[in-house]
């Protein structure tokens, strides 16, 4: 097997070429001026590959594209270490694209695995037939292994996924509650626990804007001691960390799922390893 790095995950790539001993292939990558992508491969040498991009960008979608049709020929595999458009898995209102379920069709349509860390939801990866989904809480677990810390999620919705980091962390953890005082009030705080004087851990699987954390956030500073925030996809939207960090997180950690500063934590062993497991 080769490795086909994409122009988003260059450095998730190098590690899971290290780990797993795949070489990566010679290919040729470029943007036209008028915004158009090229792909070609260049080292035809073998009859599988792995083509490796997150999904940060419409463009990282037209890569994969591209990429996945210079090997029709060949057995694929899509490594997508953060699928984007996820958050797009139904319908809300009429009429609307199911836009995880296109991204789905398209990249089952050539390759015969697609490998993915903790998508979105249970909802988004029913779309897929051929889907290897890896969970990465174990990764932010290990981090804060032995850290006096406690894992907080911002919602109900994260709770089983940052359980999960928790176990691992030898944490406590807790999930936050929205309670309206009134029309214009709400108040948010941890379901059971104490957080008085604590070195809390905001943890998610997506940070976006950064809205999210931002808000459970700004309810706990009163109380506790320290607030940072650990996540899978540093997406990062924008200013999103400059708003973070203003906001009054001390840190933020993230995986290379999203190749950011703050991806100091790396998924590239467990994605190896199910690569290896392929061959
Ligand atoms: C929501 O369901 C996700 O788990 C994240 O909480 C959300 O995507 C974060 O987005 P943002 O950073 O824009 O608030």
């Amino acid at each position: 097997m080769k490795l086909i790095s994409g122009p988003s995950s260059p450095l998730i790539s190098k590690r899971i070429s290290e780990i797993s001993g795949f070489g990566l292939a010679k290919t040729t990558y470029r943007k036209f001026p008028d915004g158009e992508l090229y792909f070609r491969l260049e080292d035809q040498s073998e009859e599988r590959y792995a083509v490796i991009n997150s999904l940060n960008s419409s463009d990282d979608l037209v890569f994969l594209l591209l990429a996945l049709d210079a090997l029709s020929d060949k057995d694929v595999v899509a490594v997508v270490p953060y699928m984007g458009y996820a958050r797009q898995d139904k319908a809300f209102l009429e009429g609307e694209a199911v836009s995880i379920r296109a991204v789905a069709r398209m990249l089952e349509s050539y390759a015969s695995k697609v490998i993915t860390v903790n998508i979105h939801s249970e909802d988004a990866k029913r779309h897929f037939r051929k889907l290897v989904e890896i969970d990465a809480m174990k990764v932010i677990g290990e981090h804060y292994k032995g850290k006096d810390i406690i894992m907080l999620s911002p919602d109900k919705g994260s709770f089983e996924r940052v359980k999960r980091a928790a176990k691992i962390a030898g944490c406590d953890f807790d999930y936050l509650e929205k309670r309206r005082i009134d029309a214009e009030n709400v108040e948010i705080f941890p379901k059971n626990l104490e957080v008085e004087n604590k070195n809390i851990v905001l943890v998610d699987d997506i940070i976006s804007t950064g809205g999210t954390i931002i808000t459970a956030a700004s309810h706990l500073y009163e109380r506790a001691n320290n607030i940072e925030t650990a996540c899978i996809h540093a997406v990062l939207a924008g200013n999103a960390l400059n708003r973070l960090y203003s906001s009054g997180i001390s840190r933020v950690v993230a995986t290379d799922t999203v190749e950011r500063q703050v991806s100091i934590l790396t998924v590239s062993r467990l994605i190896g390893e199910v690569l290896l497991s392929e061959v």
